[in-house]
């Protein structure tokens, strides 16, 4: 059995060999003068069973992907698991106009045309699992994010909408502090709306907790609004930290007590670490 790392998600494999003494398979990786990918498996891989580990982000990442797959499918593994720390393209998951196509259902047919099975992590909406062939499993980070929050002595956890809002209860839970939620409207891309609803935050330890931040834009409107209600101190929660253009001077700017994240995508800011919970499902 051999564990397979792509570029995306080298911290993870290692930690994650350590935790299960899978073997990490040696791979040369390098790109060509105009920047076209190579990969080769140094190691036979023939009759063995195999984990992919890969964060499908940024797209490059993906390219990679599918060159690992077809080189475990050629050289004959017995079995492709595929770990998909961040699985990319999960937010358009259907057409929301005509004309568009479903990028996450793209994504999911092409793996599964050389995978036997997939993990994803805190994938963004459950039903993209249906887009694979083989089996797929989401498994759920929330509770090792708890378990890092412990030490804030929280006193509510938010949602920034209503579809983060079973994640936020799962955190609560473990918390044992107050659950709510937020009333989010997206006006574009980076620009979205929190309507004010009174939440008693005043002299509150809040802790809001969604899948992605990607602008920025959801959490710091969402800072900003707990702040101007005098909460005592607000984190940020994520799964998947995309950090994507000046989002961590937004939230820096709202005056956000801490950014965390898990290590899905590596930051500065992945103070959770998930091959634990890799380890447990396989
Ligand atoms: C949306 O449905 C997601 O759960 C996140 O709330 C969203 O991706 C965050 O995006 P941003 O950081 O750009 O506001």
């Amino acid at each position: 059995m051999f564990l397979i790392s792509g570029s995306a998600s080298e911290s993870i494999a290692h930690e994650l060999s350590t935790i299960t003494d899978i073997k990490l398979a040696n791979i040369d990786n390098y790109r060509f003068p105009d920047s076209e990918l190579y990969v080769r498996m140094k190691e036979s891989v023939e009759n063995e069973e195999v984990i992919i580990i890969q964060t499908t982000y940024p797209d490059e990442k993906i390219i990679e992907l599918f060159l690992l797959l077809d080189a475990c499918k050629r050289s004959k593994a017995k079995k492709i698991t595929v770990v998909i720390p961040y699985f990319g393209y999960a937010r358009q998951d259907k057409q929301f106009k005509p004309g568009e196509p479903v990028s996450a259902a793209l994504l999911a047919s092409f793996i599964s045309i050389y995978a036997n099975e997939v993990i994803t992590i805190d994938i963004h909406k459950q039903h993209i699992l249906d887009f694979f062939s083989i089996p797929a499993k989401n498994l759920s980070a929330v509770p090792i994010i708890a378990e890092y929050l412990k030490s804030k002595n929280i006193d509510l956890v938010l949602a920034p909408d209503k579809g983060a809002f079973e994640n936020a209860k799962k955190a609560a839970s473990i918390l044992q502090c107050e659950v709510d939620y937020l009333q989010k409207t997206r006006i574009d891309g980076s620009t979205i709306k929190i309507t004010p609803k009174n939440l008693a935050v005043k002299g509150k330890c809040v802790a809001i907790v969604d899948d992605i931040i990607s602008t920025g834009g959801t959490m710091a409107t969402a800072i900003k609004e707990l702040k101007k209600q005098e909460a005592s101190k607000v984190y940020v929660a994520c799964t998947h930290g995309l950090f994507a253009g000046n989002a961590v001077s937004k939230l820096k700017q709202a005056k956000c007590d801490e950014i965390i994240a898990t290590d899905t995508i590596h930051s500065e800011f992945s103070s959770v670490k998930i091959a634990s919970i890799i380890s447990n499902s396989l």
